[in-house]
């Protein structure tokens, strides 16, 4: 049967021919990935999906919940869906010294309250990404990459084709089980991989880790499945039985369900041994094959682990041991200067590019103006007073994924005349004085947003993932934006009036601009509409002001709730006002922090930008945190004298994460006063303001053990 035009299709047939498509192109999916026996080719897949765009293209309101343009499979979908974490996926602590693995282990005995010796388990710490694999009732379900540990990529379809992960676990697994480790691929196969990528003129990867990752984050799975990934168990996320009693032999158990575990994971009695199998798995790093960063420690006892718990981002139990950095020597040919969104002024080392541990490197940080000068930040000399000069050659290094560094500088190979450095005290973007600000290391721009630097790297910061996450609006986006005649965006409020403006040109529309079209110019559009509505958490976040980060932001949001109240606070807050005692009594907000929240609503741009803001928003307000389900959420909790079942940090940390405030004094603010034998001074003080007193048993009966 001939098909109707795209162009000459009424709404109705149009509705009804979406339906035809996704149902076509869902079996299509089904028999190609998960029946592995595709049943039209690749040309006619193609083709239905390219209809389907083109008539979601003519009627962008008919388009379906379900549709197939937004599915992961195929060239034409615009990106993977989301997958929120049931589980978070942590990062590591790292060391890198001997010593910090003895205080680790250190740390570890005295939060248990633990005299003895405790078991660890030593791996290799593998250079890939992370992923997390759900299985329901033995069968993979789902497979996310970390993201921002909270919410990551569905890339289920991609893991499929992944030979080292199993569909079906072999024997007895949990009937929900989240399977937690590293893609990596091999120095062979990367080799391999990249002729062919040479050959057939495609670009190759600077090293295995980012060609896995370039492999898997592919939006057609079966070019992930024409690239030899693999897959090495180490972690877990949800359960719905515990897989062992320890860490060792959870991960036994993982490789009995059919799982590739590392080989060189051992179990240690204490520092000693795990230092003697780092140097170990160090001494075979080379003749491994693929790619590994260090060694991690975890604590074996699962029960152990529990009670330890974690950090804002990374666990209690655990630590990754780093290999040195990886070293070369190269010319430094320039020092520029980069203006970042609180102002600093950066200096950036321009070098003659150099391969450093397999990857070339031609920009390297050089922090600040004393770095440069040979001092560190408390004025001491460094490199034994060596400063850096343009056309030294200079030591670079880079450890992990962080930006290289400059480290040395080899004075034997100085020219004559080379001239030392003279840092600029006026800003290169904008021209306004550039100050440093007593005990601070940097050289800052006073020109806050008329420098178009800063208010450049402040909107790339307000569209960013953890403050408007506006899909379709990134760094690359943003930088345009703010630089474009006829829609330009130089405040956040701009974002919120695009649309608006857009519509009202009815000369240059952005759908006809380059890199836009009809479709990504609605979805633009869609995207920024959908975070009008914003919890006040992120949006605190998104001003950007210094020493405002992402847990600050998230305390103001919780003890303020309301948008109105936060912004009356902040705005008649100064030092010994009601509002400023309140705002410094906050549980993390110091004076400093405070300060620069005042300072940023006094400013007449920076107050207009944010009020203008404001007025486009609907502002969700924030509830205190864990309110629902823990008896001490909200409590106000004072610790006094000898704690018998656990140690003063481990009842903080527990008492912190069932949505309680430790305190170290008794005041009116106490709502309760733990005390165990010995107390003092603290105790007098509950019964005399008759704050409610327990003892160590009371508050585990209280907190459920
Ligand atoms: S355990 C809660 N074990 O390193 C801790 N991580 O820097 C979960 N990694 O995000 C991680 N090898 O991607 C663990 N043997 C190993 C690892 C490993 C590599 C990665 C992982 C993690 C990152 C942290």
């Amino acid at each position: 049967m001939a098909e109707t035009a795209v162009e000459t299709l009424t709404e109705a047939e149009a509705r009804a021919e979406l339906a035809r498509l996704a149902a076509a192109l869902t079996a299509a999916n089904t028999a190609y990935h998960t029946l592995d026996a595709p049943e039209i080719s690749d040309a006619e897949y193609d083709a239905l999906k390219r209809r389907n765009a083109a008539i979601e293209a003519r009627f962008p309101d008919l388009k379906r919940g379900d549709s197939p343009s937004d599915q992961v499979g195929a060239a034409v979908a615009e990106g993977f869906g989301k997958v929120a974490h049931r589980v978070r996926m942590l990062s590591l602590e790292n060391a890198f010294a001997a010593e910090e693995v003895t205080e680790f282990d250190e740390r570890v005995r005295k939060f248990l309250g633990h005299a003895g010796a405790i078991d660890y388990t030593a791996e290799p710490k593998i250079d890939g990404l992370s992923l997390s694999l759900r299985y329901e009732d033995g069968m993979l379900v789902q497979a996310a990459t970390r993201g921002d540990g909270e919410v990551g990529e569905n890339v289920t379809e991609n893991a499929r084709t992944i030979a080292d992960i199993p569909r079906k676990l072999t024997g007895d697994a949990p009937q929900v089980l989240e399977v937690r480790g590293e893609v990596y691929m091999s120095h062979a196969d990367f080799a391999r991989l990249n002729e062919r990528q040479e050959a057939s003129g495609d670009k190759t990867f600077s090293n295995p880790r980012n060609a896995a990752a370039g492999s898997l984050r592919q939006l057609d799975a079966r070019i992930t499945a024409s690239r030899p990934l693999r897959f090495f168990a180490y972690s877990w996320g949800e359960l719905s039985a515990p897989l062992a009693a320890t860490q060792f032999d959870a991960i036994q158990r993982l490789r009995a369900l059919g799982f590739q575990t590392n080989p060189l994971t051992v179990l240690c009695d204490g520092p000693e041994a795990m230092l003697s199998h780092y140097r170990l798995i160090e001494a075979q790093r080379a003749t491994l094959g693929y790619d590994i960063d260090g060694v991690v420690y975890k604590v074996n006892d699962l029960a152990l682990q529990a009670r330890l718990g974690f950090r804002s981002s990374t666990p209690r139990w655990a630590i990754a041991h780093k290999f040195p950095a990886q070293l070369a020597w190269t010319e430094l040919l320039g020092i520029d200067i980069q203006v970042g969104r609180t102002g600093a002024l950066s200096p950036v080392a321009r070098l003659r590019p150099v391969t450093v541990g397999g990857v070339v490197v031609s920009n390297a940080t050089l922090h600040n103006e004393d770095y440069i000068a040979g001092r560190d930040s408390k004025g001491e000399v460094i490199r034994g007073g060596k400063d850096i000069r343009v056309g030294d050659w200079v030591q670079v290094y880079r450890a992990g994924d962080v930006i290289p560094k400059v480290a040395d500088v080899d004075l034997s190979r100085r020219r004559d005349g080379a001239q030392p450095y003279v840092f600029p005290n006026i800003c290169p973007e904008c021209g306004s004085p550039a100050h440093r600000e007593e005990g601070d290391s940097v050289r800052r721009c006073a020109g806050g947003l008329i420098c178009p630097a800063q208010a450049v790297e402040r909107l790339k910061h307000f569209v960013s993932r953890s403050a408007f996450d506006i899909e379709g609006l990134g760094a690359k986006q943003v930088e345009m934006f703010f630089n474009d005649a006829t829609l330009p965006v130089k405040t956040p409020a701009d974002i919120f009036t695009l649309s608006a403006r857009d519509a009202a040109n009815p000369l240059q529309k952005l759908r006809n601009r380059d890199g836009f079209g009809e479709v990504s110019a609605t979805k633009l559009f869609a995207a920024i509409e959908a975070k009008r509505t914003i919890p006040l958490d992120r949006l605190i976040f998104s001003f950007g002001i210094r020493h405002v980060g992402e847990v600050a932001a998230g305390l103001l949001a919780r003890h303020y709730s309301l948008w109105e109240a936060f912004e009356a606070a902040i705005t008649h807050a100064s030092p010994g006002s009601a509002e400023w005692e309140e705002l410094t009594a906050i549980n993390g907000v110091g004076d400093v922090m405070a300060q620069s929240l005042v300072e940023a609503f006094q400013n007449p741009a920076e107050r207009a930008a944010i009020d203008a803001l404001a007025a486009e928003l609907t502002i969700l307000p924030v509830q205190a945190r864990g309110l629902v389900d823990s008896p001490v959420a909200g409590l106000t909790v004072v610790f006094t004298g000898t704690l018998e079942k656990m140690t003063r940090a481990e009842a903080k940390a527990r008492a912190e994460a069932l949505g309680a405030k430790v305190a170290g004094s008794v005041s009116a603010k106490t709502d309760l006063v733990v005390a165990g034998p010995g107390a003092g001074s603290k105790a007098k003080d509950a019964e005399r303001l008759g704050v409610r007193m327990i003892d160590e048993d009371g508050w585990l009966e209280l907190i459920g053990g």
